[in-house]
């Protein structure tokens, strides 16, 4: 089932999402419903709170081409636990239609999870799937990519978006 997004400046989006604690059929579903919303919009990544559930989880594929298979990854009480280098790439978000702005991420990280069966696992990623699971992560503790921005970008982006949810409610 595809579940509405929601879009800054929703205060949700601000809210740190809780431990998730059980790995049950209800878990399985969310995620199914996840990644349906996600391959739907499209994006490369989206977390829980993104759609209103406060949970640490999400989920990234950056395999967003026709010529490569699909590659779902999900992560479910991430923890990065090392980073190295930086990088510049200009992101986008689900909750930021239309946005895209550069912003600086580390290059190498290594990241601690679990996986949809409760398993702990972990993985070194670098390129696009480093950068998607640093900006999923942010969303886990409240942050978003317009916290990244300078003051000037900031506002202007702040401005945009608030536009558009006054369109929003308009209709
Ligand atoms: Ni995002």
């Amino acid at each position: 089932m595809i579940r509405p997004i929601l879009f800054y400046p929703d205060k949700r989006l601000r809210e740190p999402g809780k431990e998730v604690e059980v790995f049950d059929a209800e878990l399985h579903q969310l995620i199914e419903d996840m990644a349906e919303t996600m391959y739907a919009a499209p994006g490369v990544g989206l977390a829980a709170p993104q759609l209103g559930i406060s949970k640490r989880l999400f989920i990234v594929d950056v395999a967003n081409d026709d010529e490569e298979p699909s590659d779902l990854r999900v992560f479910i009480n991430p923890e990065i636990i090392a980073a190295e280098g930086e990088t510049v790439f200009n992101e986008g978000c689900l909750s930021f239609p239309g946005i895209r702005e550069d912003i600086d991420r580390a290059e190498r990280i290594t990241v601690k999870a679990f996986d949809t069966d409760g398993k702990p696992f972990e993985l070194e990623a670098e390129g696009l799937l480093a950068i998607a699971i640093q900006h999923e992560t942010d969303h886990l503790n409240g942050e978003l990519m317009i916290d990244h921005l300078s003051v000037l970008r900031r506002r202007l982006v702040h401005r945009a978006m608030t536009k558009r949810a006054a369109a929003d409610a308009a209709q």
